[in-house]
């Protein structure tokens, strides 16, 4: 449709059907399942509204999406088309790793695929708007939501920010692609301990400088919608913001999109003690510039009378309804309410072959490899294993977001085994958890089914003893442990990073055997393995790897695959130790550099306080070499490139992929910087017994840091430059930059 036509569009529209286009519900509304995770509460919209509604929330099915469609248009004056969005975050039907994993990948353009996959099949059951990519900058495991996240740098979830949107509007036109909307604007993952939906505080340098960059770079990608956060920002709601949403995000970032607020963050301004009423939470949300209202009765039931009250410019109100037809006219949804979904295309679309290979390529990129002592690993193949863990053959392997996945679709690590060897046995050994508190905590697990989660003490100890038996027998014990799924993810804050009592026991107890142990973590976040890192010769991290995940973890524990996920975000030793990032400050008693010693300098009496395995950390199998740092200049001008380059040598009989990330320092500056910050980096494929010659192109904006006022700073003075594989082992060369 022609601007024009969407001009008269608005004009023609009454109030009533112009505050429905603001209006988001979820499926309960269109007599159809609420799949939504989220506090639910009654709304009090009148049925009016309800059939004004202008978008559906996680309501998805070609058949139900064209069956809603349709009921609902025609109760439209105008019959304006519903925008259907959900939570397409990791996949659709093909679940990829969780995002913490595909972080570990660094490959930007692997995920861009991936997403446009998941874009492909969600589209396809009549999807719209996919709420992804999730880029908050994450420092604390406490968290739930870091399962969400590509991790703590900011340059590297900028990377994948701009990925992720890319892959998921790629074919937007065509309608087998997905309106992306960043998300949670802003600075989420900053929340105060770690605790859910607590307030975040923090100097605005920091904000620049460390949490806005990938929202950033999602605007910049074209991102269709941004989602406001369900949290503070220095005591302001980022959902009635107006500094946030108006001045930096339309004015300053000049977003063109739609600002859509989080699930009842409309609402929860009264709740923050920032509106009096649901009234005056409508009122400074639309004036912040919240375009659409996601399951909130406040735009519903307070708009109009602000309107008729004089209270509210009507003007505020029409450009939030033309950004929202704009949308729905770009995807042709007005010639195509349903955007190309078809059950047929539906069915021929998911679980492909194609789509398979991608997840099971993808996660095994995803898997870090943490340990890997004496060469435990790669397994021969019939090598005589005992499986064992309560993940040993369970197919929860998807995560806690990926609410359209099935299980059932899952490879599990059995799966996976047994194509690579005749001999494996089987055994639970241990529940996943035992902790019925902790479990019904958890929110979503009836009491029915928590007890048949926990096994009394004596089936308990009949596990224990059948791992052992067949631990016995064999040569090699592949333990598979890790959290419940819904341990991670929102609102899955916890103050206990190790694992479960239970199954460090069983741990203990196979270690005892004398046999050799290959520990693979299945979870949503950093875990505290202090206390067992010692008693297993190898440790994969596999994160939650998705509907592939028994193939790519089977394809690393044999060597098909040669490991190659580096951490996106740090491992402590304590869970005391958060919020834990590599990216931090020297203080003016750096431990390994303070003219003090002994006691006085920045440290724990009772831990280490660096990370036990730090970002940009990972091993893969054979050894290799980086030799021959070199920089085109010691001095170099604010007008030049500094050229930085550095040999890598694959001194083993495996192909690997290596990531060489380039980290700088800078020494002096008016606003201290971090003792490193990761500013570029290449994946690249090295052939056995091969040398490579790396080259970067530093530019000068790349050494500029923000101040208290937000504006970027670029200063003169000594830098260093780091290059190399892992977050600890890097070499180092120095450079001043000339102003
Ligand atoms: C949730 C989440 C958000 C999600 C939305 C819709 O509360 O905070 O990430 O997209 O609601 O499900």
């Amino acid at each position: 449709m022609k601007q024009e036509k969407i001009n008269k569009l608005l004009h023609a529209m009454s109030l009533d059907e112009k505050i429905g286009q603001l209006i988001q519900l979820s499926g309960e509304f269109f007599s159809t399942a609420d799949i939504s995770i989220g506090p639910s509460q009654k709304l009090g919209i009148s049925q009016k509204m309800v059939n004004l509604c202008g978008s559906a929330l996680n309501v998805v099915g070609a058949k139900n999406v064209h069956k809603i469609q349709d009921e609902q248009m025609k109760r439209q004056p105008h019959h304006i088309p519903m925008l259907f969005m959900s939570d397409v975050i990791y996949g659709f039907k093909t679940i990829y790793p969780i995002p913490l994993g595909l972080g570990c990948a660094w490959n930007p353009e692997l995920v861009k695929k991936a997403f446009n996959s998941a874009a492909d099949e969600a589209s396809a059951a009549g999807n719209q708007v996919a709420f992804a990519p999730m880029v908050d900058v994450v420092h604390d495991a406490r968290w739930g939501r870091v399962l969400e996240s590509p991790g703590e740098d900011p340059y590297l979830n900028s990377v994948y920010a701009k990925s992720m949107v890319e892959g998921l509007q790629q074919d937007l036109k065509s309608k087998k692609g997905q309106a992306a909307c960043v998300k949670h604007f802003a600075a989420y993952g900053a929340i105060e301990s770690g605790r859910e939906y607590n307030s975040v505080d923090m100097s605005l340098s920091n904000l620049f400088q460390n949490y806005l960059p990938p929202y950033k770079a999602g605007v910049n990608a074209h991102a269709k919608m941004i989602m406001t956060s369900l949290t503070t920002l220095n005591g302001v709601p980022s959902t009635a913001d107006k500094w946030l949403l108006d001045d930096l995000l339309r004015k300053s970032w000049n977003f063109k999109g739609i600002v859509i607020s989080d699930y009842a963050s409309i609402y929860e301004l009264i709740k923050h003690g920032f509106a009096a009423d649901t009234t005056d939470a409508a009122l400074k949300a639309i004036n912040a510039g919240v375009d659409i209202d996601m399951k909130s009765p406040c735009y519903a039931t307070g708009l109009k009378q602000l309107l008729t009250d004089g209270k509210l410019d009507e003007n505020k109100v029409d450009q939030a309804v033309l950004r929202i037809l704009k949308l729905k006219n770009e995807l042709g949804l007005f010639e195509d309410p349903y955007y190309g979904a078809s059950e047929a295309r539906e069915k021929g679309n998911i679980l492909t072959t194609d789509k398979r290979l991608l997840a099971r390529k993808l996660a095994s990129q995803s898997i870090v490899m943490l340990k890997n002592d004496h060469q435990a690993l790669p397994l021969k193949k019939n090598t005589k294993i005992a499986l064992i863990g309560p993940y040993a053959n369970n197919r929860n392997l998807i995560g806690m977001w990926a609410i359209h996945g099935n299980p059932q679709d899952t490879v599990t690590i059995l799966d996976g085994i047994k194509e690579n060897t005749n001999y494996v046995k089987v055994a639970k050994g241990t529940d996943l958890c035992r902790n019925k508190k902790l479990l019904h905590n958890l929110g979503f697990l009836s009491n029915e089914s928590i007890d048949k989660m926990v096994s009394d003490d004596k089936t308990e100890s009949k596990n224990n003893q059948e791992a052992i038996r067949i631990a016995s027998k064999a040569d090699t014990i592949v333990l598979t442990l890790g959290e419940e799924t819904y341990e991670a993810g929102e609102a899955g804050a916890k103050t206990n990073l190790e694992l479960a009592s239970n199954q460090i026991e069983l741990l203990d107890k196979l270690s005892k055997l004398g046999k050799k142990i290959i520990l693979i973590l299945i979870n949503g976040r950093p875990l505290v393995l202090t206390n067992i890192k010692d008693k297993v010769d190898a440790i994969i991290e596999a994160w939650f790897p998705g509907t592939e995940g028994g193939h790519a973890i089977a394809d690393i524990l044999f060597g098909k695959t040669n490991p190659s996920g580096r951490l996106t975000m740090s491992f402590p030793y304590s869970s005391a130790q958060e919020p834990l990032y590599y990216n931090h400050l020297s203080t003016g008693r750096p431990e390994n550099n303070s003219q003090h010693v002994g006691r006085f300098v920045s440290k724990y009496i009772d831990s280490p306080a660096a990370a036990l395995y730090p970002f940009g950390y990972g091993l893969s199998y054979g050894n290799v070499l980086y030799k021959n740092l070199e920089l085109s200049t010691s001095h170099f001008k604010c007008n030049q490139v500094e050229k930085i380059s550095i040999d890598v040598i694959n001194e083993s009989d495996m192909d690997r992929e290596e990531t060489i990330q380039l980290y700088i320092h800078q020494y002096v500056a008016k606003i201290v910087q971090p003792v490193k910050r990761l500013v570029q980096f290449q994946k690249i494929f090295i052939p056995a017994h091969k040398r490579i010659h790396v080259e970067f192109q530093l530019k000068p904006q790349e050494l500029a840091y923000y101040d208290n006022q937000g504006k970027m700073c670029l200063e003169g003075g000594k830098y260093s430059v780091y290059l190399g594989m892992n977050g600890g082992q890097l070499l180092k060369k120095d450079f001043i930059l000339l102003i």
